[in-house]
């Protein structure tokens, strides 16, 4: 197929088919990297919401494949429009103060859309800290959906204080927040998290600590906020593996994310230690479903002329959705 197809591959997928991506990268490179492509046909081995994005990102006259269409997230999944639409309704009556909408790039187009058609944009775990600065720059308040982890721990990070947050789920009435709370709060955090992150936890990082005191724990913001002020080191899977590229040999790491990915960076880097923070397999089982037989499927599909499982975000939705992404592209 030569110069006619690209294969992108998110670094959390397994061995099997990242030996085949011709890019790999976190969330926000890849995005980038679809931006650039000329390629007729992007097969992008990642969750769906990568694909939605990369086919925002491409011309109408390229195809983004995803192998599996199963290949979900989620935490993506804990945020749909209506609820949404609904939470911003009953936000807005308990306030008149400025809110900017931020969404982590793990969504539906839809409520991509939503940031971009209420002022707000759209933040990768690499450039959180970037995208929430902006938003409070702008608005008195933030609305931060779907991950509390991120939102929670990028705030912290930006020296708001825990008691200025709140969490907002929509499967209790009202959020489970009253309107007095919400006039005070200054970060309205959405009650999603990431299954896998959540395998990981303080006493875990303890622990090692204990055991093996020269050991350094870096983990992935989806962390729960007690995880990552107990690591030494946060940040998306580039951030991850750029910092092991960089340690000496002997050097020993503690990592809190995907298997697969701590899994791989053993076996790359044979002259450190490095082990998985969580006894326990914490596998990204929508990202595995992208299995290397699902992958010469697609490949097939296309050499045949008939490609499969094309993700085409409507047009209606792209529009807004788009002036999000270009907004956060400009920024970070
Ligand atoms: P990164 O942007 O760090 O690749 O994270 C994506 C993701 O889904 C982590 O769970
Ligand atoms: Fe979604 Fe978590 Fe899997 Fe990332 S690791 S794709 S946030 S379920």
């Amino acid at each position: 197929l030569g110069s006619k197809l690209v294969i992108l591959g998110h670094h959390y997928q397994q061995d099997d088919v990242i030996s085949f991506a011709d890019h790999t990268g976190d969330s926000l490179g890849l995005a980038k990297d679809a931006a650039k492509l000329s390629a007729k046909y992007i097969i992008f081995c990642g969750v769906h919401f990568m694909a939605e994005t990369a086919d925002m990102l491409t011309k109408d006259s390229q195809h983004v494949i995803l192998p599996d269409l199963n290949a979900g997230c989620s935490m993506a999944d804990m945020a749909n429009a209506d609820e949404i639409d609904r939470a911003w309704e009953n936000i807005q009556s308990a306030t008149s103060d400025k809110i900017i909408p931020i969404t982590y790039i793990n969504c539906t187009a839809k409520l991509k859309a939503f940031v971009g058609k209420n002022d707000g944009a759209i933040c990768t775990s690499s450039n959180a800290k970037k995208m929430i600065n902006w938003a409070l720059d702008k608005g008195d308040k933030l609305l931060f959906f779907p991950d509390q982890h991120l939102g929670r721990n990028t705030c912290s990070e930006l020296g708001i204080s825990l008691d200025e947050m709140l969490v907002y789920n929509p499967n209790l009435q009202s959020g489970g927040v009253t309107k007095d709370q919400i006039a005070k709060a200054r970060v309205i955090l959405w009650y999603g998290f990431c299954s896998v992150h959540q395998g990981f936890n303080a006493e875990q990082v303890c622990q090692i600590k204990k055991d093996s005191p020269e050991t350094t724990v870096i983990v992935h913001p989806e962390c729960s906020y007690e995880v990552y002020k107990a690591a030494d080191m946060a940040g998306s899977t580039s951030f991850i593996i750029d910092t092991i590229k960089k340690a000496k040999a002997g050097s020993s790491f503690a990592v809190g994310t995907e298997i697969n990915l701590v899994n791989r960076l053993a076996k790359d880097y044979p002259k450190l230690n490095i082990t998985s923070l969580s006894p326990y397999q914490c596998l990204c089982t929508t990202m595995y479903r992208v299995r290397p037989r699902w992958l010469l499927e697609s490949l097939r599909s296309i050499k045949k002329n008939h490609p499969i499982n094309i993700i085409k975000v409507e047009e209606s939705i792209q529009k807004n959705a788009l002036k999000a992404l270009e907004r956060m592209l400009q920024i970070s």
